[in-house]
C-alpha cells in the first residue's frame, strides 16, 4: 500500500516505486490518456521558497490530469506576513484541497505539515534536507535515458553538504542492486556523514575525490549540482567554493560515450552552455520526465486505493533535536518526535541526532 504521504521517497517499497516510474513512463508515451484522471481533484502549491521546475511542475501535472490548482509562491502576500504558523496555514488549505505540495526553506517541514494535514502532502524540497520529487524525477530520467536504475557509476559533484537533490539521491538509489558513487567536492561541501553512513549500512559503496577529471572515465552518470549561496551563513564562504568545478567540453571528452550527464537546476556556472550540445546531456529532458513523475504520483496518491493511514512517530518528549536548521526550532508548538535507526535515535523531522 502507497503511503498517503510523499516526505522521502524511502517511504515507498521498491516495488511502489517502480509502479510509479512505470506510469510515468506511459504517460510520457500517451499523456492524452490520463487528461481527466484528477477531473474533480483540487491541488494546493505552497512554496515558501522559490522554485521554477518543481512548482510548475506540479502546476502542469496537474492541470495536464483535468485537475485545478491554488497556492501561493510568495509567503509575504499571504497571512504568514502577520505571523501564521505553518501548523495553521495547513489545517486551512488541507481543508480546501485534495493534496498538498509544499517547499520550504527549513529542514523537516514538510514532515511537520503532514502532521496537520487532512489530504496527501508532497514534499517539494524541505531546506537541505529532502527533495524526494526531485529523486522520482531523477529516477524516470536514468530508467528512459540510461536504460536501468542498477549498476550505475554515479558521480555527484558540487554542494553535496547542503544539495538535498543529491542526498534524495543517494538514499533512493543505494536501494539498486550494485550501484556505488563518486563524491566529487572540496572538503568544505563534502557529502554529509549521515549519507555516507546510510551508504555503508547499505553496503554500497563510495569514495570522495577531489576533482572531475579524476572520476570521469569511470562514469555512467554524472550528477552536477550548483553551490547553493542561500545556504551559507557567510558570504565569503559562498565566494571561496564558487565556480571551483565547471563541466566543460574539454572535461566531456574523458567521459564514457554513454555518459549521463544530469542536473536538477537551475545552474548558474557549473555546466558550460557549450555541454548543452552534447548528446550525453540530459539535464533538459530530465525536465520533462519530472512533470510525468509528478503526474504518476498525483494520481497515485490521489486515487481512493492509494490512501492509507500514515504511522506517525511516537512522541518523544525529551528528544532535543541538535540541528539549528529544523523546522522545531521556528514552530516550537511541534511535537518531539523521533526515530530509532541502526545509529540510534534522530529528529522524526530532518534525521539529525539529539
Ligand atoms: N530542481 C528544482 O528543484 O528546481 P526548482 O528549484 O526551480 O524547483
Amino acid at each position: 500500500m502507497l503511503a498517503r504521504n510523499l516526505i522521502d521517497l524511502n517511504q515507498l517499497s521498491l516495488e511502489e516505486l517502480d509502479d510509479i516510474t512505470d506510469m510515468a513512463c506511459r504517460i510520457s508515451r500517451h499523456p492524452s490518456h490520463y487528461s481527466s484522471a484528477c477531473r474533480d481533484k483540487l491541488m494546493a502549491t505552497l512554496f515558501y521558497e522559490p522554485s521554477t521546475r518543481t512548482q510548475m511542475s506540479f502546476q502542469s501535472a496537474m492541470l495536464r490530469l483535468g485537475g485545478k490548482i491554488i497556492g501561493f509562491d510568495n509567503p509575504g502576500a499571504t497571512s504568514v506576513a502577520k505571523g501564521e504558523s505553518l501548523k495553521d496555514t495547513v489545517i486551512v488549505l488541507s481543508g480546501y484541497t485534495d493534496i498538498l505540495t509544499i517547499r520550504h526553506p527549513v529542514e523537516g517541514a514538510a514532515m511537520a505539515a503532514s502532521l496537520y494535514s487532512g489530504v496527501p502532502v508532497i514534499n517539494a524540497g524541505d531546506g537541505g534536507h529532502l527533495h524526494p520529487t526531485q529523486t522520482l524525477t531523477d529516477v524516470v530520467t536514468l530508467r528512459n535515458v540510461a536504460g536501468r536504475t542498477d549498476r550505475l557509476v554515479i558521480g555527484m559533484c558540487g554542494d553535496l553538504a547542503n544539495g538535498r537533490t543529491v542526498h534524495s539521491l543517494c538514499k533512493c538509489m543505494a536501494r539498486y542492486g550494485g550501484n556505488s558513487f563518486v563524491f566529487i567536492s572540496s572538503e568544505t561541501l563534502a557529502m554529509p556523514a549521515y549519507i555516507k553512513e546510510y551508504l555503508t549500512g547499505c553496503g554500497c559503496q563510495y569514495s570522495e575525490v577531489r576533482t572531475i577529471e579524476e572520476a570521469m572515465p569511470y562514469l555512467d552518470v554524472l550528477y552536477m549540482t550548483r553551490i547553493q549561496r542561500e545556504r551559507f551563513t557567510d558570504p565569503d564562504e559562498y565566494e571561496a567554493q564558487k565556480g571551483v568545478y565547471v563541466l566543460d567540453s574539454k572535461k566531456m571528452r574523458l567521459g564514457k560515450p554513454d555518459l549521463c550527464v544530469l542536473h536538477p537546476l537551475p545552474r548558474v556556472d557549473e555546466i558550460a552552455y557549450e555541454v548543452d550540445d552534447d548528446p550525453r546531456a540530459y539535464y533538459f529532458r530530465q525536465t520533462l520526465y519530472g512533470m510525468y513523475g509528478r503526474m504518476a504520483l498525483i494520481i497515485r496518491l490521489t486515487s481512493e486505493h492509494g490512501h492509507c493511514v500514515p504511522e506517525k512517530p511516537a512522541a518523544d518528549p525529551d528528544f532535543i533535536c541538535a540541528n539549528p536548521k529544523c523546522i522545531t526550532k521556528v514552530e516550537p508548538y511541534l511535537p518531539r518526535l523521533s526515530l530509532e535507526t541502526p545509529k540510534g535515535k534522530v529528529c522524526a523531522y530532518c534525521e539529525h541526532h539529539s
